[in-house]
């Protein structure tokens, strides 16, 4: 029997609680398939940070280097301000992990409401695969005359070949695997930023070359908000920078249903890999048993088919889409119709 060592971060806000139903899938199709995992419990976050002053402590990532893959809630705690917690835990871990792609599914499922009047599972089906350890998220560049008049901020985008090269051969792959639209969309700014969109541009066509049977499609980062929402069937994989690929899949959440049913996978094909609901801590439903627990739900299935469990992976796709046709009366927390750990109940009930 194979057995998958996870580490498992709940993490802030309503994370424990959506992990929880996360966990309660998880182990309901490990039973079902046979397999086992292995779950070991890290209390980073928030509440360990108020309490030690630690973000994350000393080992801690060569610890979680010993694991297959790791289940994260959410990071971020009302109490501490931003950018310490999401730096110190989140970036810090898909940086020192070299989880260089951050693979975000924006597929709507039957019965579950868009914003987008005349579109349905026909035509939004697409990935995002965001470049995760480069560009603005670097943390390149300095502050000067800090607090005076003359105060001078810098914040640079680092682009690297080899970052920007794995990162669309990565996509060009995953294309290829996942075997739909067979086209490659970069979506960039080259218009403007003409340093580091050109470096994107002539690594895409270099690497286009060796997939013959892909298409090739271009868009400026802002076409790309107005195509997600106007004509999302044009695309297959998008493949952008790391703060484009923040921008457009929070978009790319929305018209799938929301934040209740957007999930992510943070990926070092060659090491240690991290899933995660995208859509934060929500910290004002925290300890309700309100808030949707499909996202983490469906990064758990993003990591079965990571570990290679396709039937279980599958299996928990479709309980998901027969609980959001059939169960659900919105993914939005508190308007489901269900509590938190019952939509857990309902996905469990679907695979054993
Ligand atoms: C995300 C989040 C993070 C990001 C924040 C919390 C640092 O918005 O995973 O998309 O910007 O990458
Ligand atoms: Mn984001």
């Amino acid at each position: 029997m194979n057995t998958y060592k996870i580490a498992v971060i709940p993490g802030d806000g309503t994370g424990p609680e959506v992990i929880n139903e996360g966990v309660k899938v998880l182990k309901a199709v490990s039973d079902r398939f046979g397999f086992d995992l292995d779950l070991t419990w890290y209390d980073y976050g928030g509440e360990r940070y108020l309490q030690t002053g630690e973000v994350l402590p000393e080992g801690a990532v060569k610890d979680l280097e010993q694991f297959r893959a790791i289940y994260l809630g959410a990071i971020g705690h009302p109490d501490v301000r931003p950018g310490i917690l999401e730096k110190g835990i989140l970036l810090a871990l898909r940086f020192a992990l070299d989880q260089y792609i951050n693979l975000r599914p924006v597929i709507l499922y039957p019965g579950v409401d868009t914003p987008l009047k005349s579109k349905g599972p026909e035509e939004i089906d697409f990935v995002v695969v965001r470049e995760n350890t480069e560009g603005l998220y670097a943390g390149a560049g300095g502050v000067l005359k800090k607090d005076t008049p003359d105060e001078v901020a810098v914040q640079e985008s680092i682009n690297t070949r080899k970052g920007v090269e794995r990162c669309i051969r990565f996509a060009f792959d995953y294309c290829r695997r996942r075997n739909k639209g067979k086209k490659v969309t970069l979506c960039g700014k080259t218009n403007v930023l003409t340093y580091a969109f050109d470096l994107w541009e002539r690594t895409f066509y270099d690497i286009a070359g060796e997939y013959p049977d892909i298409a090739t499609d271009y868009a400026h980062v802002d076409a790309t908000c107005m195509w997600m929402v106007k004509n999302p069937e044009w695309f297959d994989v998008i493949v952008t920078d790391n703060m484009f690929g923040d921008i457009i899949t929070d978009l790319g959440a929305m018209i799938q249903g929301g934040m209740g049913i957007a999930a992510g996978g943070n990926l070092n094909p060659e090491g240690v890999s991290m899933f995660e609901p995208i859509g934060g801590s929500a910290p004002k439903y925290k300890g309700k048993n309100v808030i949707n627990p499909l996202a983490a739900i469906c990064a758990g299935q993003m990591m079965l088919e990571y570990l290679g469990e396709i039937d279980a992976a599958k299996a928990v796709e479709d309980g998901v889409k027969k609980v959001v046709s059939q169960d659900l009366k919105s993914l939005s927390a508190g308007r489901m119709g269900y509590s938190t750990s019952e939509v857990g109940d309902l996905v469990t009930d679907c695979i054993k």
